[in-house]
């Protein structure tokens, strides 16, 4: 029987940090995880580059049924913590754009800032460890594994989402959160890819590659940024993060215009009147996509000049609320990140702690709270997991 203050399962992003901070506070960590390799999701993040944290992050860049639960934690350990330790690990980073902070080289240097982190304070962290089971001892807890046995005054449970099945995510957390009475709140994927319907996808079939700037907006938010065609749907930063706020059978609106573009057939009637239509939509989209929008619009490719203003003007609203209908998302298999889990209102916002579970703390992605896409769900791993870390 092996003997801790803490034991955390999950050796991810949440986990990690959480043991190295109450390591330092002196307490015996151990961390477990059932995977051959630590903080495979932070590899990978980022295309490689980890985009680790965002200049801009508040509470309002987080999805979750109670919307104040991350301003603690968020508040008193922030993204400059986060980026003063990068730099005590001299990690060279930029800005990529919107305030997301990615490594200049790779994610690895995020995961060795981790370990490093561990090694320094004496946490341990155990890899290729099955968790049997944990049960509720008088002392704390007792945890069962293919590695033996655990006994821990606190445990930490850092076992992240659903998304990325093959990488090792499973339903523990959740599990776990049920078997000691809390609650959790349905999952879904988010940050995700969207699938057309056969009929849509026939149509931007051959637009597979091409990204354009729209804003992608429901009645509940709109983003400005990149929207990519894909052989499946739709993708790009505009997509992935609308498809957070995204109820299955609903529209998105896309606007293919600017607010500083909402004139540019009206505009070209003026400047150059012969233009075919063709040729004025191809100076502001890439030309394949100029020939489906001609298309799915019925519009009339004539020269501009044979439009009336009302018809330049309707062509116009036309681009700036064009409405997609997906058939659905890619699912787990291709998302960042899970909507929904452990019900927060269970949880103490201030350490993470279960209020009816003395030493039984959540953290990360396990919680009801979800990032947008730019380096908020890491910067949440690492508040939460050092909220945990000060008392667990
Ligand atoms: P995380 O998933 O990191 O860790 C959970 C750990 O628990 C894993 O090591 C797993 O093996 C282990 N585990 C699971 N079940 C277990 C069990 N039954 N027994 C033992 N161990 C178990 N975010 C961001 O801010 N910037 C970015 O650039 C990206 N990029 C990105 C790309 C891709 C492809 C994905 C899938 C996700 C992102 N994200 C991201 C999201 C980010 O990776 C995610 O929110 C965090 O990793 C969550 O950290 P956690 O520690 O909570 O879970």
């Amino acid at each position: 029987m092996k003997q801790r203050d803490v034991v955390v399962i999950g050796a991810g992003a949440a986990g990690l940090f959480c043991a190295a901070q109450a390591a330092k506070r002196g307490r015996k960590v151990e961390v477990l995880d059932h995977a051959k390799k630590v903080g495979r999701k932070i590899l990978m993040s980022g295309g490689g580059r980890c985009n680790f944290t965002n200049m801009y992050a508040s509470p309002e860049n987080f999805l979750s049924q109670n919307p104040h639960f991350c301003k603690s934690a968020l508040s008193r350990y922030t993204q400059w913590d986060f980026i003063s330790l990068v730099a005590e690990y001299g990690i060279p980073y930029h800005e990529k754009t919107l305030g997301q902070l990615f490594c200049d080289d790779s994610a690895a240097d995020i995961v060795n800032l981790l370990l490093g982190e561990c090694a320094k304070y004496g946490a341990q962290v155990t890899t290729r460890c099955e968790i049997l089971s944990v049960e509720k001892v008088d002392e704390g807890f007792a945890v069962t594994t293919s590695l033996g046995d655990y006994r821990a005054e606190s445990i930490v449970i850092a076992t992240g989402g659903l998304s990325l099945p093959k990488l090792g995510a499973t339903p523990f957390g959740y599990k776990i959160a049920e078997q000691f009475g809390l609650s959790v709140l349905p999952t879904r994927a988010g940050l995700v890819p969207f699938t057309l319907h056969d009929k849509d996808k026939q149509v931007f079939a051959d637009l597979s590659g091409i990204a354009v700037d729209v804003a992608a907006g429901n009645q509940r938010n709109s983003f400005t940024e990149a929207m990519l065609f894909t052989h499946r749907g739709l993708s790009g930063p505009a997509m992935l993060q609308i498809s957070s706020y995204w109820e299955p059978g609903e529209a998105i609106d896309v606007s293919l215009l600017a607010a500083a573009q909402a004139e540019i057939l009206q505009d070209a009637r003026k400047t150059s009147p012969d233009a075919q239509l063709s040729t004025v939509l191809a100076k502001h989209f890439p030309k394949r996509l100029t020939q489906v929008l001609i298309d799915i619009n019925q519009w009339q490719n004539l020269p501009i000049k044979q439009f009336s203003e009302h018809q330049l003007n309707m062509m116009e609203n036309q681009l700036q609320s064009w409405k997609i209908k997906p058939n659905g998302t890619e699912g787990y298999r291709t998302a960042e990140v899970t909507l929904g889990g452990v019900d927060t209102n269970e949880i103490s916002s201030k350490t993470m702690m279960a209020k009816n579970v003395e030493g039984l703390f959540f953290i990360g992605e396990v919680l009801d709270v979800t990032g947008w896409l730019g380096g908020y769900n890491f910067q949440w791993a690492w508040s939460s997991g050092w909220a945990a870390g000060q008392v667990a």
